[in-house]
């Protein structure tokens, strides 16, 4: 697998400025794999991550059909880097006491851009799975959620620590948590900021898959394999209609799954 300088249809980022920020990206055919790489933080994100996490999506090459996000070290993710809460801040990046000075416009625009690192995830061109050890909080929590899949060790502790800090969630992660679990469960997780582990992720959705913390990474490749064994345009087309389909009425999605399936047949049968 060799590491990359991203170049799809948008400015490429290097594999420099991944590491300098403290993360990695490696495209080995149609898989490309994300590495959160600051273990000795446990993987602590900044604005920074988030502006890189958008490039490597806007920058992905046109081959890539399985997105892993991925840790390094103990932890998938601790969450926001909390020297955001001191004066001090994130070297070059300030701190929430600058945010809390921005107007309207800047602060949406701040956290728009914030968001846009996790919501490409949900492109139907891909499939994104979320490989989660250890602790995933907060951010990192927000993160494995803005997945598509969760495969998750046994050791994982899930837990949205944001009301507990005096924050909302806010990194879209409140869609997914809703749409998996329900309001009700949603709300007793994220007012409690307990947290939630394998088994109990497991029960309620969250994770896909449980296994031994070993055999997280070939879980993951065997996931992958059997994700890219179907039909690339088949797939994308599947995803978009099982999006769509918590907001669609029984009718609207049959109207919705013909529409696709004429694409569909037209394609394969185009050139018979
Ligand atoms: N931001 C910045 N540094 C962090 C963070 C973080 N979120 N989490 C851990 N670190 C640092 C620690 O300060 C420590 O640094 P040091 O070695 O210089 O002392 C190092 O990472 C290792 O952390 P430990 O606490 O020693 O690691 P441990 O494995 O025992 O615990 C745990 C891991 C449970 C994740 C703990 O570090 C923790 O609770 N972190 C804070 C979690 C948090 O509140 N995140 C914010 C959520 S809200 C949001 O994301 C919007």
């Amino acid at each position: 697998m060799a590491d990359a300088t991203l170049g799809g249809s948008t400015e490429a980022i290097s594999a420099a400025e991944l590491a300098e920020i403290g993360l990695r990206c490696e495209v080995d055919g149609e898989i490309a794999t994300i590495t959160l790489d600051r273990p000795e933080r446990r993987n602590a994100q900044t604005f920074a991550t988030w502006s890189a996490l958008a490039r490597i999506g806007e920058s992905l090459p046109g081959q890539v059909r399985v997105v892993v996000i991925r840790g390094e070290g103990p932890s998938f993710s601790a969450g926001i880097d909390l020297r955001m809460f001191t004066p001090e801040g994130v070297p070059g990046q300030g701190s929430f006491g600058t945010v809390a000075t921005l107007d309207d416009a800047a602060f949406e625009q701040a956290v728009a851009e914030a968001q846009r690192g996790f919501l490409w995830l949900r492109r139907p061109d891909i499939v994104s799975i979320a490989a989660v050890q250890g602790h995933a909080i907060g951010a990192g929590f927000q993160l494995a959620l803005s997945c598509d899949l969760r495969v998750v060790a046994e050791d994982v502790k899930f837990c949205m620590k944001e009301p507990a800090l005096g924050l909302v969630p806010d990194l879209t992660g409140t869609k997914p948590l809703v749409d998996i679990v329900g309001v009700s469960r949603a709300i007793e997780i994220c007012l409690t900021a307990r947290t939630v582990g394998a088994d109990e992720a497991h029960r309620l959705g969250l994770a896909e898959l449980v296994v031994p913390g070993e055999e997280l990474s070939q879980a993951v490749r065997d996931l992958a394999a059997a994700l890219l064994g179907t039909n690339r345009d088949a797939a994308a087309a599947t995803k978009r209609l099982l999006q769509g389909a918590p907001g669609r009425t029984l009718e609207e999605q049959a109207a919705a799954e013909r529409a696709e399936q004429a694409l569909r047949i037209r394609a394969l049968f185009a050139s018979s």
